[in-house]
């Protein structure tokens, strides 16, 4: 018989209500994610289909697993290692899954530590953009200028420091204190700016061309990897699968509706994907560029608007001051599970906790700075040879191209299976429903979904790049 679970509270307070969190919560979904990785990937990945597929895991797989996360974060009030061991234990069960809490953890740094490069280059783009850098310029000249910042080890070392430095003064002030008050107003500032810039695309008179290959689908274009990567992007912009939901989870007072919040959360998410997206890709088409030229995508299209319009300099500084604001609140949820854990684990000072947590990061991320200059042409290749068959798991890849694979569409998916077995095997039924207090039918909707369908879809996702969608695709051609 399980254990009834006590009342806990987390150490490190609450927030003030149920907006609070879904305010941190979106503030930890909407970044860089949504403005600067999403669209590299959708050129990358030719469009229409994998926008689909894309949308599909966020509302299908995403959803459900971010409303685990949260309930098992409420229910724990820890980060997400001693929550993991503590409802383990609670239930009955071996205490090895906090080495699942571990695994989410090590993901959320590994790609804070990239994550903090680009937050960086969004940080020199404010300077370069106020600057009137862009104003009346064209494409070729855009495109040496982000050559010439990603290039310079120098400089982006010095971004790339700014960056953490800031993240790292926000986390070290808890995470709740400030975050509330800007997250809602800067936010909607960010979502007008795109808005604007949607605009902005409609007078390209490529507008439609963007469209079209943002929402008509080409099934012929779905690879197994492509696959794999809207799935990876699905958790990655929803900020699941490593545990900082389930830390901002612990902080959700207990009368909150678990499904309201992460619905809005999600539904936000999305949205701001889409449309950066349709603000974008007429860019792309009217200017001749590449959808698939990788991830300075998005700074070799949007000063190319901003050059052109209206008061270009002012509205693309303010559009990037906002895109460090979103990056920051996103790069805090990443950067607060290791250091909560310090704290309750270890008794670390936050800010000490904080210091440390942050030096490690930058550190790794050094690794992508480099990559962009000085390791250009260092390339690595893993593959595995069984004999007849040889299955690449990835090729030519840089040390950034490395650590944002296996962190996308490896690790995530992987903890985020793993998430759903937890919540829907490890902890009781009947737990389950007091916490996330759902109606019946949803309820059993969300248990079914918890216990079958997402770590089938998961799975399977994860094989497609082995040949699986080949051989599905064989069996009806
Ligand atoms: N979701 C954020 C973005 O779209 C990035 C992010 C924050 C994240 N926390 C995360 C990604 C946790 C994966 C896991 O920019």
């Amino acid at each position: 018989m399980p254990i009834e679970s006590p009342e806990r509270k987390s150490l490190h307070g609450q927030w003030t209500s149920k907006f609070a969190f879904i305010l941190a919560a979106t503030g930890s979904a909407v970044g860089l994610g949504n403005i600067w990785r999403f669209p590299y990937v959708v050129g990358e990945s030719g469009g229409g289909a994998f926008v689909l597929v894309y949308a599909l895991c966020v509302l299908l797989l995403g959803l459900p697993v971010m409303m685990a996360e949260v309930m098992l974060g409420r229910k724990g009030r820890r980060n997400p290692i001693q929550t993991m061991e503590v409802l383990a234990l609670e239930e009955g069960r071996t205490r090895l899954w906090r080495w699942l809490g571990v695994m989410c953890i090590g993901t959320g740094f590994l790609i804070l530590s990239y994550y903090s490069v680009i937050g960086g280059w969004t940080l020199a783009y404010v300077f370069r953009t106020a600057g009137g850098l862009f104003t009346g310029t064209d494409a070729e000249t855009v495109k040496s200028v982000f050559k010439m910042l990603t290039t310079d080890a120098e400089r982006l070392i010095a971004w790339h420091t700014l960056f953490m430095v800031i993240t790292v003064a926000v986390v070290s002030r808890g995470v709740q204190a400030g975050l509330e008050k800007a997250v809602r107003y800067l936010m909607p500032g960010l979502f007008l700016i795109l808005l604007l810039l949607v605009l902005y695309a409609t007078t390209t008179g490529y507008f439609t061309v963007g469209l079209e290959f943002l929402f008509v689908p080409d099934f012929g274009k779905l690879t197994g990897d492509s696959l794999l990567s809207a799935m990876g992007m699905a958790f990655f912009s929803l900020s699941i699968g490593m545990g900082a939901i389930m830390m901002y989870g612990a902080y959700l007072p207990k009368e909150s509706s678990i499904m309201q919040t992460t619905v809005l959360v999600a539904v936000s998410d999305l949205s701001v994907a889409l449309i950066a997206g349709i603000a974008i890709f007429p860019i792309v088409f009217a200017y001749g560029l590449e959808p698939s030229s990788g991830a300075g995508l998005v700074f070799q299209t949007l000063p190319l608007a901003f050059g052109k319009m209206h008061m270009g300099a002012l509205i693309g500084t303010l559009f990037f001051l906002l895109l460090v604001f979103a990056a920051v609140t996103s790069a805090i949820s990443l950067l607060e599970p290791p250091v909560a854990w310090l704290v309750e684990k270890w008794r670390f000072q936050r800010q000490q906790a904080v210091l440390l947590c942050g030096f490690a990061v930058w550190l790794v991320g050094l690794g992508t700075v480099f990559s962009f200059s000085i390791w250009v042409g260092y390339e690595w290749t893993l593959a595995l040879d069984f004999g007849k068959v040889k299955y690449v798991l990835f090729e030519d890849k840089s040390f950034f191209d490395i650590i944002d694979f296996l962190t996308a569409q490896v690790m995530l998916p992987l903890c985020g299976l793993l998430i759903t077995v937890f919540a829907g095997y490890a902890i009781n039924r009947e737990a389950c429903k007091r916490e996330i207090a759902l109606h019946e039918i949803l309820f059993r909707v969300w248990h079914i979904t918890l216990r079958y369908i997402a770590p089938m879809g998961v799975f399977v996702v994860m094989l497609t790049p082995f040949g699986l969608l080949e051989f599905i695709k064989g069996l009806f051609s």
